[in-house]
């Protein structure tokens, strides 16, 4: 397609001399990783090497339609319809063009030229074409020095621009993954300062002395790997305590790894925890278990009370030597894990009726912590409900919210049997359903009024006598049922499958004198 033009072959090799040149500047291409600063590299070389007045290097936008040249030797950018000019007809067709006289030539397209105020006479323009066939742009000299662009000077064209595809399809790869690290990297460190802050000791909320007392020991123990012991009733904040435990110790960039031993059926548990080999029964396929996977990090075993026998021995033998084998394995497998285990059990029964191994609980309890019940730390419960208001209101993007006296009276004079997490509900519950921003008593859920109303304490805390937790129910729903009738002792007995003699014997008993 190029009109080609019988020039007189240069005289004694200076063609194999030019290249040489274009090969020296090949390597210097090859070096420069910066796109725009290869882009004018290939410029200047490239009017040096074929004594052009001008080179311009476009880029195709194939989305647009358009080439697009950001170095110019004038610093000039231009813009254009990738199907118009001779560049269009060099990157639609994919050959070189040489033209003597742009100004006769049909392809030619002049409101560049009065954009840029050039005169443009010859056109040299070559297609920079990928190794892998793709066109990337166009390569254009402009007006030769003296006369018009010789057949050496397309060789020089063509040279140059093979080479030139390379470099170019090299540093933008390169800068577009350079562009990605480094959006991921500021991704990660943002990830990182939400997790850590999420995390952070700071977010254990409570000034009461159990609380305080169990933020000191975090603290003391953050850069040690001992084994710790969660204890405490459910919601009471076990599993906040680990994650707080392993995001501020040295482990913290390693994996959490949380497990639950009672919600494993118990012929997975120990595939679960410690891996299967390949093959061990008919289709079972290879799989890394949980210790495997905290590598370098951090196992919590969750209800750790309720792992069968066999797993517990063979836990034991991790714990001790810190290697493992999977199921079915032969080789020892070394691993670097910090175990946090939790119970809301009391283990102690459980090692009495021989359903826990006493050694390994003296293995996991080198620290134990017990979460206190929050109705045995009352005087935190307005500090979390705010706490939580605040939390909710700003990730709902709801108006501040505030808890008037009664409601804070009632919440906090509540038993909490699902402790913190119950709390938490409760006050994401009223963020979401309450507009008003002053929570009233009447906003609460039911059985947090009635509890109040009643000013019954219950006694479900563990190791209580069963009398005494069968007693505070009977007190319970005496005082409800004498509630809802309103006093009547008759319809109370009723509703409550006794006697008015029988009401009246345990009203008395109890206390709950008629009001
Ligand atoms: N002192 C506290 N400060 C702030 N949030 C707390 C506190 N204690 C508990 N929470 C929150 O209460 C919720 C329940 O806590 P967590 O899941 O850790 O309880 P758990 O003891 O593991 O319960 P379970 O035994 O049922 O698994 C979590 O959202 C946790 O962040
Ligand atoms: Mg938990």
């Amino acid at each position: 397609m190029g009109s080609r033009r019988d020039e007189p072959l240069p005289e004694g090799g200076s063609l194999d001399r030019q290249l040489v040149e274009v090969r020296a500047v090949c390597e210097k291409m090859i070096a420069e990783r910066d796109v725009p600063a290869l882009l004018e590299m290939i410029a200047r070389e490239g009017a040096r090497l074929m004594s052009a007045d001008r080179v311009s290097i476009f880029l195709l936008d194939r989305e647009r339609c358009e080439l697009l040249s950001q170095v110019t030797l004038d610093g000039q950018s231009i813009r254009l319809d990738a199907r118009l000019g001779i560049v269009g007809a060099c990157v639609m067709t994919g050959q070189l063009i040489n033209v003597a006289d742009a100004q006769q030539d049909q392809r030619f397209y002049p409101s560049v030229d009065a954009h840029t105020k050039y005169r443009t006479k010859s056109v040299l323009a070559a297609p920079l074409r990928s190794p892998s066939g793709e066109t990337l742009g166009v390569i254009e000299a402009l007006n030769k020095k003296r006369g018009h662009f010789t057949r050496d000077d397309e060789e020089i064209a063509k040279a140059l621009a093979a080479q030139s595809a390379i470099a170019i399809e090299t540093a933008t790869t390169l800068q577009a993954l350079k562009q990605r690290l480094d959006k991921l990297q500021a991704e990660n460190t943002q990830l990182w300062k939400e997790v850590e802050g999420r995390f952070s000791i700071q977010n254990i909320i409570g000034t009461s002395e159990p609380i305080q007392a169990i933020v000191r020991l975090i603290d003391q123990i953050r850069d040690s790997t001992v084994y710790i012991l969660l204890t405490g009733e459910t919601g009471t904040g076990k599993e906040m305590v680990a994650k707080a435990l392993h995001y501020n110790s040295p482990r913290a960039r390693g994996p959490f790894v949380a497990i639950n031993c009672a919600a494993l059926p118990e012929n997975l548990v120990e595939s679960e925890l410690f891996g299967i080999e390949e093959g061990v029964a008919t289709g079972v396929k290879r799989h890394i278990g949980k210790f495997e996977q905290a590598h370098g990090g951090t196992l919590f075993l969750d209800e750790v009370g309720d792992l069968t026998l066999a797993a517990q021995v063979k836990l034991l033998r991790v714990l001790q030597e810190r290697v493992l084998e999977r199921v079915g394995g032969r080789t020892s497998i070394p691993v670097d894990v910090r175990v946090i285990a939790a119970t809301n059990a009391i283990l102690d029964n459980a090692i009495r009726a021989g359903t826990f191994r006493q050694d390994l609980y003296f293995r996991l309890k080198v620290v134990t912590i017990h979460m206190p019940p929050l109705r045995r730390v009352r005087e935190d419960i307005p500090l979390l409900a705010n706490y939580f208001l605040r939390k909710y209101s700003q990730e709902m993007r709801a108006a501040p919210k505030k808890l008037s006296a009664g409601a804070q009276r009632c919440l906090t004079k509540y038993d909490w049997p699902g402790n913190v997490r119950e709390l938490e509900n409760e006050i994401r519950r009223l963020v979401a359903s309450t507009r008003r921003t002053i929570i009233g008593e009447e906003d609460l859920s039911d059985t947090i009024r009635a509890a109040f109303h009643e000013g019954g304490v219950s006694s479900t805390e563990p190791g209580g006598s069963l009398k005494g937790a069968v007693e505070e129910l009977e007190k319970r729903l005496i005082a409800e049922a004498l509630r809802q009738s309103r006093g009547n002792q008759l319809q109370a007995a009723k509703a409550l499958g006794l006697s008015r003699q029988g009401l009246i014997k345990k009203r008395n008993r109890y206390g709950l004198k008629p009001t």
